[in-house]
């Protein structure tokens, strides 16, 4: 039974974490070796819970006792009465598994100890435990009030009581969990690639310009935000990162090979729309390119971008990464996409997106357009 939660780390994440768990009634401790991310974090949620309450979506009662109930610790024997604790530091290794060691020796034994890491191994943080198996990858998205998912990622090590007890948790908090394998990229980090790297691709091949390609996939595919002003928005140095270590961690696949054009903004400083500059120009009275609003150009780039989308998702169901349910909510929920990828897929036709992912086999002789199985498998039965 968790009645208490610690949170450790105070920045972007661990605030948000605090806050949702706090609204829900639980007794919620934050706490952050830096001083100064505790105060500003502390201050966030005063604004927060005063503004929740301005726009009426909660009462002023409801606001005093959910702060009320967060309580901002200065070391981390604070921690100590916690039912689980979550993590959200650092993407380093090191770091969190000796912060986890530290914990085991503060913590009770049936304390369970979660990671909000985005790539690092759950099992290799585990490892560094005396009880592994308490051990458990909980994934939220940024914002974390706003965002529906998280995703639940056992390490080798995790004991199925740990799984379930989360997954009850994360039901009680309205979220969406989905179940995934300790693999990089998870689900959505892994999915969503093709989003970025084939629309790169595109823009690099010269078969289109970013404004146009950004056209195509918000007119056809219905996503929120084009793939070059999503990337302008979330920073490149953090998407770019994120790529690369997906590649690197699944051994080079050249489905997930970062691209050049993200690789030099990121040196040259243009990291989106933070740095004022990314792909487009967010200066005063800065021209970008208007896109061709050439229909067919804008079919065939989404239809290029969503074939890939979807043997992604078709190839993490096939290793067993997660269930076919999980992937479409995760992909709904944790990225906003307009439908589930496996049937979106299905709407537009398996062997469509087959006999295309085929051509481009042909034409470029690269495996990263290599059919997944499961696809195949579809239009063979
Ligand atoms: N930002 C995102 O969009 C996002 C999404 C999902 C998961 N994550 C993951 O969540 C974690 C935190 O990310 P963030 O964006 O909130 O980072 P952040 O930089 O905003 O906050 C990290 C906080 O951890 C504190 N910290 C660092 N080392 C610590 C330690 N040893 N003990 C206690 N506190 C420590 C820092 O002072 C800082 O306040 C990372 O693992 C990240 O990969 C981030």
């Amino acid at each position: 039974m968790i009645n208490q939660i610690a949170v450790i780390g105070a920045g972007a994440m661990g605030t948000g974490i605090a806050q949702v768990f706090a609204s829900f009634g639980y007794e919620t401790i934050l706490y952050d070796l830096n001083q100064d991310s505790l105060v500003k974090s502390r201050n966030k949620l005063q604004d927060v819970f005063n503004m929740l309450v301005q726009k009426g979506k909660i009462t002023d009662s409801e606001a005093k006792s959910s702060f009320s109930r967060i309580h901002f610790a200065s070391s981390l024997a604070g921690v100590k009465n916690a039912d689980l604790v979550i993590e959200a530091i650092i993407e380093k290794l090191e770091v969190k598994q000796s912060l986890f060691k530290e914990l085991e020796g503060l913590v009770s034994e049936s304390c369970i100890l979660a990671s909000n890491t985005s790539s690092l191994s759950v099992t290799s943080i585990a490892s560094a435990c005396n009880r592994p198996g308490r051990v458990i990858g909980l994934h939220f998205f940024n914002p974390v009030p706003l965002m529906k998912l998280v995703e639940i990622i056992p390490a080798v090590q995790t004991h199925t009581a740990t799984i379930e007890t989360c997954k009850k948790l994360v039901d009680g908090i309205m979220k969406y969990g989905v179940l995934a394998k300790d693999t990089p990229g998870f689900i959505v980090n892994k999915v969503a690639r093709p989003f970025y790297s084939e629309s790169f691709r595109i823009y690099e091949e010269g078969i289109a310009d970013f404004a146009t390609i950004d056209w195509a996939l918000t007119e056809f595919g219905g996503f929120k935000m084009g793939p070059f002003t999503l990337t302008d928005f979330i920073g490149h140095d953090v998407n770019y990162t994120v790529t690369e270590s997906v590649w690197t961690a699944f051994y080079f696949d050249p489905r997930y090979t970062p691209a050049f054009c993200q690789k030099k903004l990121v040196e040259a400083g243009y990291l989106g729309k933070k740095a004022g500059k990314g792909f487009y120009d967010y200066s005063e009275n800065s021209q970008n390119p208007s896109p061709l609003q050439d229909e067919n150009l804008g079919k065939s780039i989404f239809h290029r971008v969503h074939a890939m989308l979807v043997n992604e998702a078709a190839d993490t169901i096939h290793r067993g990464i997660c269930t076919l349910e999980d992937v479409e909510t995760a992909m709904t929920k944790g990225v906003n996409y307009p439908k589930g990828l496996i049937n979106w897929g299905e709407e537009l036709g398996y062997d469509y997106i087959v006999e295309l992912l085929d051509g481009l086999y042909d034409y470029y002789h690269e495996a990263r357009y290599r059919v997944s199985p499961y696809l195949r498998n579809k239009i063979n039965s």
